[in-house]
């Protein structure tokens, strides 16, 4: 997977979207994306959509449809198990959504990490089981406001990677401070800046290797307004939105941000 050059932006549903306006809301993005392709692909735009589990399917019908190629939009879970299959009522496993067309999977979102007193541990493990089964991970870390006014996300950050990722991680990661999710309210450029080098610092110190670039997202109140000044950030590769990928056009909005970012970024 070489992702250097790619810009992403990955829409994370939530469990917002009744499933009616949730197919609704696939087929416009599809569409939308379909029109900017030619832009999307020179400029290596990559877009991920992440319904809740019992949408997948229909979504995932929705992009065969279309004959989307993955390329330029394909389809994300929020969560899976750890294991293949077993006695987990309730449970979803990374070889089902597999099964079902996606290719991505969200783990560790913090709304796991409270909601569900998710550990890193559980996290490392959910992450291995999503490569074993070919799915992408998206692995989420972040401080909490407390942890951050009280100089300690370094440390935070630090723990998080250090448990959630395997030593030999494929997936992306996604730096989402806890206090801008959701709140309409997002760091500094300055402060992102410095927590995406101290994050690029870390990483290797994990993983213990350099031949695999780990593509880093920023997600938290993302919109489409302050798009253009996130996607101008040195080493960002990409965002995570949650509210803004609910409504069609503002999404394609952050797309098309994500396009003129590029042309910034490599035209001397
Ligand atoms: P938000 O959510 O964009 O609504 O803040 C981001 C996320 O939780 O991934």
């Amino acid at each position: 997977m070489s992702m250097t050059s790619t810009k992403l932006v990955v829409g994370n549903w939530k469990m917002f979207a009744p499933h009616e306006q949730a197919i609704q809301l696939a087929r416009d993005v599809t569409k939308g994306v379909l029109l900017q392709r030619e832009k999307l692909e020179s400029s290596h735009v990559q877009t991920i959509i992440c319904p809740t589990f019992t949408q997948i399917s229909s979504v995932s019908e929705v992009l065969k449809k279309e004959d989307t190629p993955a390329h330029l939009l394909s389809l994300g879970a929020q969560d899976c198990y750890p294991a293949q299959s077993g006695p987990f009522t309730g449970d979803i496993s990374a070889h089902m959504l597999q099964g079902l067309g996606a290719r991505y999977v969200i783990l560790g979102h913090s709304e796991r990490r409270q909601n569900h007193q998710e550990s890193d541990e559980i996290i490392r493990q959910k992450v291995k089981a999503a490569t074993n089964s070919g799915l992408i991970p998206i692995v989420c870390i972040g401080e909490h406001l407390t942890e951050r006014n009280e100089g300690r996300a370094a440390s935070v950050l630090s723990r998080q990677l250090e448990g959630s990722l395997s030593r030999n991680f494929q997936g992306i990661l996604a730096y989402e401070p806890v206090w801008a999710i959701g709140s309409g309210i997002t760091p500094s450029q300055e402060e992102l800046q410095r927590k995406l080098t101290l994050i690029r610092a870390l990483l290797p110190l994990r993983l213990m290797r350099d031949d695999f670039h780990v593509p880093v997202l920023y997600g938290g109140s993302v919109t489409a307004a302050q798009a253009d000044s996130i996607f101008a950030i040195n080493g960002l590769d990409g965002v995570l939105v949650g509210s803004a990928s609910l409504d069609a056009g503002h999404f394609l909005d952050i797309i098309k941000a994500a396009t003129h970012t590029h042309h910034h970024i490599t035209t001397p």
